[in-house]
């Protein structure tokens, strides 16, 4: 292997030497540094001798002719350097194409600059050899860092969250990862670990190296590696398993560019993997010149393996000997290489070095020498190529296959025309053909896998005060811990719906204490010390924890709400009848009913009824209560106080209903209203306010404003409710804040005579911790919002939560009593009412007196006339108000009469008249009543006796 290229190197150069040497003139020489024991260079090797025969003998008439001189690297940077002197100084090369390394490019470039010989290379890639720096530095290629968007784009079309890059420990595999990290982090992906290969590994040690990263989580890995680690890697990889179903492999161009030349076991070992390679067009000539190659290739290499094909780079050495040979032509042999150096004494090698004088011509010539060759455009203005087209490959059975393309204006796509556009609008969110992935998958990867080697996932758990939220507890039998509760449900209940098994272990915080050791804070932290791989628990989301966890979605409700104790039961109160009607509504009630006898009183007053006869007294004053709240008609005789007095019932109707409705509602409802409705009223008095030791609320109420004297933290609900209990004043407190979950449990036991105020903040809620960046949040998060979303939920709270004791947990404000303002409407009815009788009443009582004092003169004996016609026409009201005037006008003769008869059931009128003695039978049977028992109302069997007597049926 060894001795077979070096004999044709030696032959090469005699043969050029000898080309050199005879020649006349116009000899262009050029030093080609390459390490001839790689794949990369013996290709490159045939490309560069094909590419100066095929040029001279396509432009014969070229003054000038480039002379090559190769030289083995034997992928060593010395032997790369003085190779580069030898070059300069025996052979006075007015040009250097290679050498292959970055870290070679580096020395030779700097020699480059010295001497103003420009140094074309087309297979150093690292970026960190800037042209800024390397005035002669021409890079034919192009360098690492311009795949990386499409790397990155790559990993964000399919929702990768973590990469792993693999690189060589070298120039070339450190150069890319300034940029991939920051085309990664643009994205929002991480790199949670970089994997270095030292460049001597062995086997053994790669092995060892895939077996840490199988231990890790993430499952998608960037391979930046020279093609003889990535053959050894790929195969390795196989080994050890990592390329099954769920391993992501991207590798950059480096390896893609020379797939083809892959021996075949490594492209097997390679299945699924994914590549970004460069894109060059196809076409004619560059078929002609790839069977060319092939047959040159063989030549040269007569015992090589029949599987090295011609790649990029064996394309990019042709154009670059091609714009080589342009440039020589334009800027004509340097007249004064054989100048000599200004000292020869006392110098060193490197000093005794001649200068280049036509060097800057050449540099210009060949940057600003565009044509489009058999790689495609090639355009070295910026002193390196520019970036065209990526291809994304997918390493299938013996070869690959495109699955897209990536253009620096279009992004990822499945096709592109020349324009560089995406020729369509994505479809779907991954324009790209379907992936093989490794294991024959067709499933896109998730990226991540929870390790499974041994490792389960640690579950930090603790006892919450509730313990139906959460408890932990020792399996007596097998000793585990375990959990139970509404949170452990739900998230086992999370844990089945990820798409993915994972299994855990409980690790309890409270182990050995009583269950409130340590705060909330204090658990979370653990899983930022890692000892929790997710912390679960009634852990409240807030800023501070959010800072070193991160949590998923709450699985509770959110807010923090006040349990206060319900205002002081009305029932005890022996005043609660008052209640329902507001004192303006009493008094104006009475003022009313007072008003109302007072003109019934009077009204009948002017009619005369017997019983009210005489001077205001203590028992008139007994009749106007009396007739202002019953509705004896036979004992009203004037039908004005009727009215009044119907008036008056129907107001009264609607104020007992309204009372009795009222008072039903605050007999239930008044009993539920909080004492307090605001958290700042409680700090403006001065009150003590309780909270759960260890809850971040004690924080929010300094927040408030609360002093710290002021406010009391209890460890358990019972503790609460007995401070509760207390009151303020007691040494206990006068309200509890807490988080809305437990409120609910709260109620739920002692709902009795508390109630909840608010939500008076907000906060998030309880949530799980995870450490930050966990891939596993997100899967968790849409699990437990599946489980919230839906019925799962109700049932697990149904299971924990007693739902019938606490249905008042609803804050109702406490009923106003009924005032006299909404009754305004009726009492300005009976008002207006009797006022008018009363004015009626008066005005009628004056014309009777008039008519009266007319009616002296004549006789009586009208008067019957008048009662028939009455008598008649009784429905008529006209005609009754008449009756009653004519009644009026009889009044102090048949009072006089009745109090005679005072006692008999039916006294005989003296009267014979027959149409009277209806009208005045009844008058009298109504004032026998009045008068032999005021208050013995409804004796209806005597009413009912005379009636029959007077209607006989
Ligand atoms: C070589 O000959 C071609 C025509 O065959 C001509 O176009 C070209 O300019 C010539 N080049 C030189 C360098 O003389
Ligand atoms: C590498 O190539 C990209 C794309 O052409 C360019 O933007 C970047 O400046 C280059 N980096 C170096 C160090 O030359
Ligand atoms: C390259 O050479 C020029 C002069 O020949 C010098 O000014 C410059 O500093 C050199 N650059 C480097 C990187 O050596
Ligand atoms: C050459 O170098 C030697 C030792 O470095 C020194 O002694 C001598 O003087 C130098 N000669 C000249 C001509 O510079
Ligand atoms: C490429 O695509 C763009 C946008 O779709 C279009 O405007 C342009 O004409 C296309 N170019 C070619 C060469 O097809």
């Amino acid at each position: 292997m060894e001795k077979a290229p070096r004999a044709i190197l030696f032959l090469l150069l005699i043969v050029h030497f000898g080309v050199a040497t005879t020649s006349k003139g116009g000899e262009f020489h050029v030093g080609v540094i390459l390490d001839l024991g790689s794949l990369v260079g013996k290709v490159a090797r045939t490309s560069v001798a094909l590419a100066v025969e095929d040029f001279y003998s396509v432009h014969p008439n070229y003054s000038t002719k480039l002379v090559l001189h190769i030289r083995d690297s034997m992928g060593s940077d010395v032997q790369a350097a003085s190779a580069a002197i030898e070059l300069l100084e025996n052979h006075k090369v007015q040009a250097i194409i290679g050498p292959q390394k970055s870290s070679e490019a580096v020395f030779i470039s700097n020699i480059g600059n010295i001497t103003q010989v420009p140094t074309v290379s087309f297979t150093a890639t690292s970026p960190s050899l800037t042209s800024d720096s390397m005035p002669y530095f021409v890079r034919a290629t192009l360098n690492d860092s311009a795949q990386v968007n499409s790397i990155a784009l790559l990993i964000k079309a399919y929702g990768w969250r973590e990469v792993v890059p693999v690189y060589d420990d070298t120039d070339y595999g450190r150069g890319i990862l300034p940029s991939l990290v920051d085309a990664l982090q643009e994205i929002d992906a991480r790199v949670p670990y970089r994997s270095v290969v030292p460049s001597s590994a062995t086997s053994e040690i790669i092995t060892q190296e895939l077996y840490k990263l199988k231990a890790m989580q993430t499952r998608v890995f960037i391979v930046h590696m020279s093609p003889t680690m990535t053959s050894l890697l790929f195969t390795k990889a196989k080994e050890v398993g990592m390329m099954n179903k769920g391993f992501v492999w991207i590798t950059t161009d480096g390896i893609s560019n020379i797939i083809d030349s892959l021996n075949p076991s490594v492209i097997e070992a390679m299945n699924g993997v994914l590549g970004v390679r460069y894109h060059f067009p196809k076409s004619n000539e560059l078929d002609n010149f790839s069977i060319k190659w092939n047959r040159m290739y063989q030549r040269d290499n007569p015992d090589e393996s029949p599987f090295n094909k011609l790649s990029i780079v064996g394309l990019w050495g042709y154009d670059t000997i091609r714009a080589l040979a342009q440039a020589a032509e334009k800027a004509g042999i340097s007249s004064a290489t054989n100048q000599q150096p200004q000292s020869i004494k006392n110098s060193t090698c490197l000093e005794s070095m001649v200068i280049s004088t036509n060097g800057p011509d050449i540099l210009t010539a060949i940057v600003q020498n565009k044509f489009r060759g058999i790689s495609g455009d090639f355009d070295l203005t910026n002193r390196q190529l520019k970036v065209s087209v990526f291809q994304i490959i997918n390493v299938v059975g013996r070869g690959w296959r495109e699955i897209g393309f990536w253009t620096v204006n279009g992004g990822l796509s499945r096709q592109f025309n020349q324009t560089g556009m995406k020729i369509t609008e994505p479809a779907s969110l991954i324009d790209l053909n379907p992936v093989i992935w490794p294991g024959e998958s067709t499933e896109t990867p998730r990226g991540w896998e929870i390790p499974t080697v041994g490792k389960k996932l640690r579950v930090g758990v603790r006892t919450s005060i509730y313990q139906e939220l959460i408890k932990t507890f020792k399996d007596p039998v097998t000793d585990a811990t375990k959990a139970s509760g509404l949170t452990v449900d739900i998230f086992e209940e999370a844990v089945k719906r990820l798409p993915f098994a994972l299994t855990y272990d409980y690790e309890a915080f409270d182990s050995a204490d009583p269950p409130s050791t340590g705060s909330y804070d204090d658990f979370v932290n653990q899983v930022y010390l890692q000892k929790y791989d997710i912390a679960v628990a009634d852990t409240t989301i807030t800023y501070n924890r959010s800072l070193y966890v991160d949590f998923t979605v709450p699985y509770t409700e959110s807010g923090v709400g006040m349990i206060v104790p319900v205002k002081e039961s009305m029932i005890k109160n022996m005043w609660i009848f008052l209640k329902p009607l507001s004192a303006g509504m009493w008094f104006g009630g009475i003022i009313f009913f007072m008003y109302t006898g007072v003109v019934v009183w009077f009204l009948e007053y002017l009619n005369g009824n017997e019983h009210i006869h005489g001077p205001f007294s203590l028992k008139q004053l007994g009749i106007t209560m009396f007739f202002s709240i019953s509705e004896e008609k036979e004992k009203l005789e004037r039908v004005l106080s009727r009215i009044v007095i119907r008036v008056w019932m129907f107001v009264l109707l609607v104020l007992t209903s309204s009372y009795t409705a009222s008072f039903a509602s605050m007999l239930t409802v008044h009993q539920l209203s909080p004492t307090v409705t605001d958290v700042h009223e409680l700090q403006k008095k001065g009150e003590y306010v309780g909270f759960h030791n260890g809850s971040y609320v004690g924080g929010l109420l300094l927040d408030i404003g609360f002093d710290r004297s002021k406010i009391r933290a209890y460890d358990t609900p019972d503790d609460l409710y007995g401070a509760l209990s207390k009151g303020s004043k007691n040494g206990g407190i006068a309200a509890l804040v807490l988080e809305a979950p437990y409120i609910k449990h709260f109620l739920a036991k002692y709902n009795k005579g508390y109630t909840m105020v608010g939500p008076i903040y907000k906060s998030a809620g309880f949530a799980f911790a995870l450490p930050k960046n966990s891939p596993l949040r997100a899967e968790i998060s849409r699990a437990i919002l599946s489980i919230t979303g839906g019925d799962t939920i109700i049932q697990i709270e149904k299971k924990w939560v007693d739902h019938n004791s606490h249905q008042n947990d609803d804050t109702i404000d406490g009923s106003d009593a009924i005032t006299f303002q909404s009754f305004g409407g009726l009492f300005l009815l009976t008002g207006i009412v009797t006022a008018c009788s009363l004015f009626v009443a008066v005005l009628m009582n004056h014309y009777k007196k008039y008519q009266k004092n007319a009616a002296s003169r004549g006789d009586n004996q009208n008067e019957c006339g008048h009662e028939k016609r009455g008598e008649s026409g009784d429905s008529q009201g006209e005609q009754r108000d008449q009756n009653i005037n004519d009644i009026e006008k009889q009044e102090p003769l048949q009072v006089s009469h009745s109090l005679n008869t005072n006692g008999d059931k039916l006294p005989d009128s003296e009267n014979n008249d027959i149409c009277c003695r209806c009208t005045q039978n009844n008058k009298a049977t109504s004032l026998t009543h009045i008068g032999s028992e005021i208050i013995h109302r409804g004796d209806k069997s005597t009413r009912s006796l005379s009636g029959s007597k007077l209607v006989p049926s």
